[in-house]
């Protein structure tokens, strides 16, 4: 199986501070990973590197085995694929159906096949038949599942989400959980952060651990075989926490 992602050799620095130094990372297709570490490890800086939405300060990002171009001709076709559910979402005032709806529109998805996906997306979070209530009335746990629903109603190819079990009760979490963990057999690759220690074990998948800005365990580098471009199975560095 061939690498969605590969990083070598990439640096995020803010001024004099390097906040993320990983030096070679591979991320496979239609897997779940979970991405733990301390605030201001650097997980939202990984995710937003990943989501191609801030090129890196040195090093290289591959996707599906092509080094980003970061022009902005190159990047409109691929930001397509990935989308990422943000720490703090962001809903504007409008109906939840609107806030759901507004990726697809973008995408020129309308009519019935719009109509689909935002009611499927809202059932997904528990949310039937929210639709017409104003996204800003809602609870903060409500807002936190709309913005899940405005993410899946994409049905983007790879799926970021940063943090997005942090604010809601224990059902609602149940819920989702169950929602995220069926993604990958969809083929959806889902990179998701948090802090809860029991998610990694939970949802299945890979954990990948930051220290700082830097893998907890080196040896998470998959064993590549310089030939074939595969990987091993099963290398995780859940040992290492
Ligand atoms: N724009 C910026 N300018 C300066 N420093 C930044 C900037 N963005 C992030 N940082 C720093 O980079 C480090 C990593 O931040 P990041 O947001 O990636 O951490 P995180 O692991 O997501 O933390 P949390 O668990 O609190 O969400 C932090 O020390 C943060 O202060
Ligand atoms: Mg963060």
């Amino acid at each position: 199986m061939n690498a969605l992602y590969r990083l070598i050799g990439i640096r995020q620095s803010h001024g004099e501070r390097t906040v993320l130094a990983i030096d070679d990372l591979a991320l496979f297709p239609g897997k779940l990973y979970t991405l733990t570490g301390a605030n201001g490890s650097g997980k939202t800086t990984l995710l937003t590197l990943l989501a191609l939405l801030a090129p890196p300060t040195a090093g290289e990002l591959r996707y599906e085995g092509e080094p980003v171009q970061w022009t902005n001709a190159a990047l409109l076709g691929l930001r397509r694929q990935v989308t990422l559910l943000h720490q703090s979402p962001y809903l504007f005032d409008g109906s939840v159906f609107a806030n759901v709806a507004f990726g697809l529109k973008l995408r020129g998805i309308r009519g019935d096949e719009k109509q689909r996906r935002v009611e499927q997306a809202l059932e997904l979070v528990g949310l039937p038949g929210f639709g017409q209530r104003r996204a800003r009335e809602l609870s903060g746990g409500e807002a936190q599942r709309v913005a899940m629903a405005r993410a899946l109603a994409l049905e983007p190819k790879v799926l970021l989400l940063d943090e997005p079990l942090a604010n809601v009760d224990r059902g609602t979490s149940e819920l989702l959980e169950g929602v995220i963990a069926a993604l990958p057999e969809r083929g959806t690759t889902v990179i998701m952060t948090t802090h809860d220690p029991e998610h990694p074990g939970r949802l299945g998948g890979e954990q990948i651990h930051l220290i700082a800005g830097e893998l907890a365990c080196p040896g998470f580098v998959p064993e590549i075989n310089a030939s074939t471009g595969f990987q091993t199975e099963g290398v995780s560095n859940r040992a290492y926490l």
